[in-house]
């Protein structure tokens, strides 16, 4: 079987390359981002293999079935970016990676808030420079802080445990409440009152026509002044414009994006040598207070060796059995 990878980085050959060997499968990688004008490059494969800023909207579903494809493989845990019920119309199956590793995302969020608050990467230049001075360095004991997690499926949870290990109250807002995380004394309550009470805001649930833009003018009204908010899951979370808004105005006191609205035309390339168009990623760039990292949180070794075994082994079994490794797995 031959499999049409796109959006190809070298990590991606490296670890599907070596989880191949159990497979046999041809693996075929593009380093082209799939949408309209790529899709001709899977023709002929009975998988594609996509990441998060692949474009799989219904052209490119309906280029896919006529070119003779069969299953869409993400390698990533979100969906936003495939139209489902396109791929159920055209008959093609559609799996995910949904738990590579939790703990990869969460930590990453952890790392956000610690850089953030004490600002050790200021401190490393600084230092570098011999300037041994502290003015402008000072941060907060998360310790005994309220830390609010939007969404508690695997990585939400995971943060939440990260949390108790400092000691902080952790409220949660979710639309199913997790009953082990209750147990452990977290306390659900409505998104105004989390919004109302964090003085961090973790935001882990999915992107979808409910979620998109949850932090926005409004929501931000109800926050308390200079929170931190972190957004670890998908750009399209928060409306950019009304969070540069409220950096400016000091509502938002120190803001962590792994993700960004429009991060598939910069995210994942060097384009150091570039003139950048897009200005509203240069305006938060330019804030003191903004940390900005490329869609890196889950890029550890574990999650890498996770994501290629379940990837080939979901395509493996809907070949075999007409279902992915698990049901959490199969999207249509
Ligand atoms: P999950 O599916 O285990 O959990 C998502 C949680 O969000 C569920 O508990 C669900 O009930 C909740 N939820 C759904 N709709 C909601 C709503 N309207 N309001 C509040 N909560 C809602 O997903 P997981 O694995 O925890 O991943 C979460 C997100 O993290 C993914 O959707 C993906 O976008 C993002 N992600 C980011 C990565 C990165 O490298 N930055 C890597 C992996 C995932």
């Amino acid at each position: 079987m031959k499999i049409t990878f796109f959006s190809t980085q070298p990590y991606d050959k490296t670890f599907f390359d070596e989880h191949n060997h159990a497979y046999g499968y041809t693996l075929e990688y593009q380093d082209t981002q799939l949408n309209r004008q790529t899709v001709s490059l899977a023709e002929g494969s009975e998988a594609v293999c996509v990441f998060v800023n692949d474009k799989v909207d219904e052209p490119v579903i309906a280029a896919l079935a006529a070119g003779g494809t069969k299953i869409i493989a993400l390698r990533c845990a979100g969906f936003n970016n495939v139209d489902l019920e396109a791929a159920k119309k055209h008959g093609l199956r559609v799996c995910r990676v949904p738990a590579y590793s939790p703990e990869a995302v969460a930590e990453h969020a952890l790392a956000m808030i610690l850089t953030l608050n004490r600002k050790t990467h200021k401190a490393y230049n600084r230092v570098r420079e011999q300037n041994f001075s502290l003015n402008g360095l000072l941060g907060f004991d998360i310790h005994g802080k309220t830390v609010g997690v939007v969404g508690t499926g695997n990585i939400g949870k995971a943060f939440a445990r990260l949390l108790h290990g400092f000691n902080c109250k952790v409220i949660a807002y979710d639309i199913v409440a997790d009953e082990s995380l209750v147990r452990s004394g977290v306390q659900y309550a409505p998104l105004e009152t989390l919004l109302a009470q964090s003085d961090i805001i973790s935001l882990h649930c999915p992107l979808n026509d409910q979620t998109r833009h949850l932090i926005n003018k409004k929501t931000l009204e109800g926050v308390k002044k200079g929170v931190m908010l972190i957004n670890t899951s998908r750009g399209g979370l928060v409306c950019t414009q009304d969070v540069i808004d409220a950096l400016k105005s000091g509502t938002i006191g120190y803001l962590g994006i792994d993700v960004y609205e429009q991060e598939e035309k910069l995210f994942f390339r060097d384009l150091s040598a570039n003139i950048i168009q897009d200005d509203m990623i240069q305006r938060l760039m330019s804030f003191p207070n903004v940390l900005v990292t490329a869609h890196q949180a889950f890029f550890t070794h574990e999650a890498l060796v996770q994501i290629a075994e379940t990837t080939l082994g979901n395509i493996k079994s809907i070949t075999e059995t007409g279902e992915a490794v698990n049901k959490a797995a199969s999207l249509v």
